[in-house]
């Protein structure tokens, strides 16, 4: 690492000169970047600026004052991950902008080149006479070359739970997600904008995702899309309580902004760009955070079999409605025995049981939801010291449950007695909740006050030794390098809809292009492993769209450090397939993308720690597929015991989905190995090391 340099020009190239990122103000003074590629325009010249409540706009009038730059090189270990070492590798370049009339502000901006994407954030000094900023709007821009085919979701402020569209740019309109949010209990989108990450493809085969990374004390970016000037915009998720955007002590720096570049798709994948622009660890030991796969009382909750609430009033079939439920309550001790007793045999490791606080009667559809639940008192059927006490006994680490149904403040007053009651039973995670529109009403899931709350909740929680799987999150930024108690989250339309969504479920195409959106911000709590497909005798309208051999590949495809084996234990009962569950890792030494594209399929191979075990999982969208997989990343002076699980030849996602092949085969590093998916269906093979 050398030290700063002074600036001898504007253009900053990454290591390896693949990417410039360069810096301009314009003829009035206004703030401007542009990049490149290989020589070649992929983000033409582009503006930035801020508008705020109570002083004028900065967008124009600057001069450059200094500048300075720097080359940056480390490699760090991930406590948990995709991989063990990640390279940081990039040249920083800071050019410091003051205003050159009264009152002469101030504003510096860091721009980042590494050689899988660029980034660049601003730095607000403080200001003669002003202690706070309130940010109105930010102004940055991103001037694309070409109408290139995007996928994107809508830039909705409350939920990621939406499906994505492939399109061009210029056809990019949320209008049909206003009408079709029918299952989500709070969504709002403002203008036609897309949430990040959003990905694109260029004509001539680049990929594109835009992000953010280190989202802390900000509000979320989504981008406004403009047509006409074919660029997308900043927009800032606004509080309505407090009439502005961002509201924060002087002087700060604002989130990255990054653009990741990728040559093939699976190169976005393979990117730890969004870790790199986050700070080192600042917990220090976090062993005991343990990645691992768990259970749950909770898929009978979806399915309708099973209540939250020990009242009865409300399951997902008769939703309320006056006529109560006949469906029994789902977190009783002896539930949970069976759900230990099933998983301790099986080798897995956590129980997650969801509804055995009190409250449940009054989670959703009421809107004064403040003081509802407590998080500590258990329903009367549910012996928490009983369900702990045999939880160890047979080696089951308990996961705890906090939905807060939106209620922020009553959770934010519950936070220290909540885990403190964790830290008591020995519970290391904990999966938290934000169904609903938020209280107080005027704020977003996605605003600087939730922002601040998903936050505050990381850092108390770690304070008891808590880990965090969050659902109705904030988007991952990152941050999860800083503070590594930061395990998982949702923020996705996950499995869950394929129990009760009334569009009949995800589509085969939507995990395809999950692998390239939403998993490049961070891990996703998708919970895979649903066996019994046709959700029999269950759900008459709906099903899982994928193939059993697809939900085997997910366990890989989609990377999580927890992942929930999620089908009831008499689903799995007696099914071989059931074995992959037990065999598969959760925590990797590598991770290698072996094929992709966006929205149609994916393959990766990801080696264990310790272990050294390989597990591979390939999957594809309703498109049936021959992939050739080669074997080369094996290590060649290991032996190992292969078998694969792959669609049967009559397999299909719709006619047949748990047709499958399980079979034993001989395969080392030189081997290559040629396998047909099904249509929604998928592979997965383990390489147990001899
Ligand atoms: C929504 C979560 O995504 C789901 O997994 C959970 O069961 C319910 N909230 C209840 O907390
Ligand atoms: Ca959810």
């Amino acid at each position: 690492m050398a030290g700063c340099n002074t600036l001898t020009d504007t253009i900053l190239e990454s290591p390896s000169g693949n990417l410039t990122i360069e810096f301009q103000l314009t003829a009035n003074g206004t703030p401007s970047y542009q990049v490149t590629h290989k020589g070649e325009e992929i983000i033409q010249p582009s503006t930035m600026g801020f508008d705020f409540n109570d002083q004028e706009s900065m967008d124009s009038g600057f001069e450059m004052v200094g500048g300075s730059e720097r080359t940056f090189k480390e490699t760090w270990e991930m406590p948990w991950g995709e991989q063990r070492d990640v390279v940081n590798h990039y040249n920083e370049m800071k050019v410091q902008l003051q205003e050159t009339e009264a009152p002469n502000r101030k504003l510096d901006i860091y721009f980042r080149a590494y050689d899988d994407g660029v980034a660049f954030r601003y730095y607000f000094h403080e200001q003669e006479g002003q202690d706070v900023l309130t940010i109105a709007q930010e102004n940055t821009h991103f001037e694309l070359t070409d109408d290139h085919t995007t996928w994107w979701q809508p830039g909705d402020w409350d939920i990621y739970e939406q499906l994505y569209t492939e399109s061009r740019f210029s056809e990019i309109d949320v209008e049909p997600y206003q009408s079709n949010s029918a299952n989500l209990i709070a969504f709002y989108i403002p203008e036609n904008s897309v949430n990040t990450p959003v990905t694109m493809r260029t004509n001539d085969g680049l990929h594109l995702s835009f992000h953010e990374a280190n989202l802390w004390d900000y509000s979320g970016m989504t981008l406004r899309v403009n047509k006409e000037e074919q660029r997308f915009e900043s927009s800032l998720v606004q509080s309505d309580r407090l009439g502005h955007a961002v509201q924060r002590a002087l002087p700060f720096a604002t989130p990255w902004r990054m653009i990741q570049v990728a040559e093939n798709a699976g190169d976005l994948i393979e990117s730890r760009l969004v870790l790199n622009l986050n700070e080192p660890n600042k917990l220090g030991d976090v062993s005991w955070i343990e990645p691992m796969k768990y259970m749950g009382i909770w898929w009978e909750m979806h399915l309708g079999i099973a209540s939250w609430d020990y009242e009865q009033t409300q399951d997902m079939t008769t939703w309320n409605t006056d006529e109560g439920s006949s469906v029994r309550h789902g977190a009783t001790t002896e539930n949970a025995k069976r759900y230990i007793d099933f998983a301790s045999e099986n080798g897995i490791r956590g129980l997650l049981v969801e509804g055995w606080n009190t409250g449940w009667a009054r989670w959703i559809g009421f809107p004064d939801r403040e003081g509802v639940f407590d998080f500590v008192t258990p329903y009367p059927d549910y012996d928490i010291d009983e369900v702990v006490r045999y939880a160890e006994e047979k080696g089951v680490q308990m996961i705890m449950h906090h939905e807060t149904s939106a209620a922020v403040r009553t959770y934010e007053q519950q936070m220290d007695t909540a885990y403190a009651l964790m830290q008591k039973y020995g519970m290391h995670s904990v999966k938290t909740g934000y169904v609903g529109p938020i209280i107080p009403a005027g704020e977003y899931h996605h605003g600087q006050w939730m922002v601040n709350h998903y936050n505050l909740s990381t850092t108390k929680a770690a304070e008891y030794q808590v880990a965090l799987n969050i659902h109705e999150p904030i988007k991952a930024t990152g941050l999860r390098r800083t503070y590594p108690n930061l395990i998982s989250r949702e923020g996705l339309r996950g499995q869950e809809f394929n129990a009760w969504a009334l569009d009949g479920g995800n589509p085969p195409d939507h995990l395809p292009t999950v692998a390239f959106t939403r998993m490049l911000s961070g891990p996703i709590d998708f919970t895979p492993g649903v066996f019994n497909i046709k959700l029999e005798p269950y759900r008459d309208n709906n099903q899982v769209n994928t193939t059993i051999a697809q939900q085997l590949a997910l366990y890989v495809v989609i990377y999580s450090p927890i992942q929930m084996a999620a089908d009831l234990p008499e689903s799995y009962e007696g099914q071989p397939a059931f074995q992959f569950i037990r065999d598969v890792g959760v925590d990797w030494e590598q991770s290698i993308v072996l094929n992709g594209e966006v929205g149609e399929f994916v393959t990766i191979a990801r080696e264990e720690r310790e272990t050294g075990n390989w597990f591979v999982g390939g999957i594809t969208d309703e498109v049936a597929r021959e992939m050739t997989i080669n074997f080369d990343f094996l290590d060649p002076n290991a032996a190992y015991d292969v078998v694969i699980y792959k669609d049967a030849e009559d397999a299909h996602w719709d006619d047949n989905p748990t047709s499958i092949n399980i079979e034993e085969i001989e395969i080392d590093h030189t081997s290559s190995l040629t396998i047909q998916l099904a249509e929604g269906g998928g592979f997965a093979i383990s390489l147990l090391k001899r």
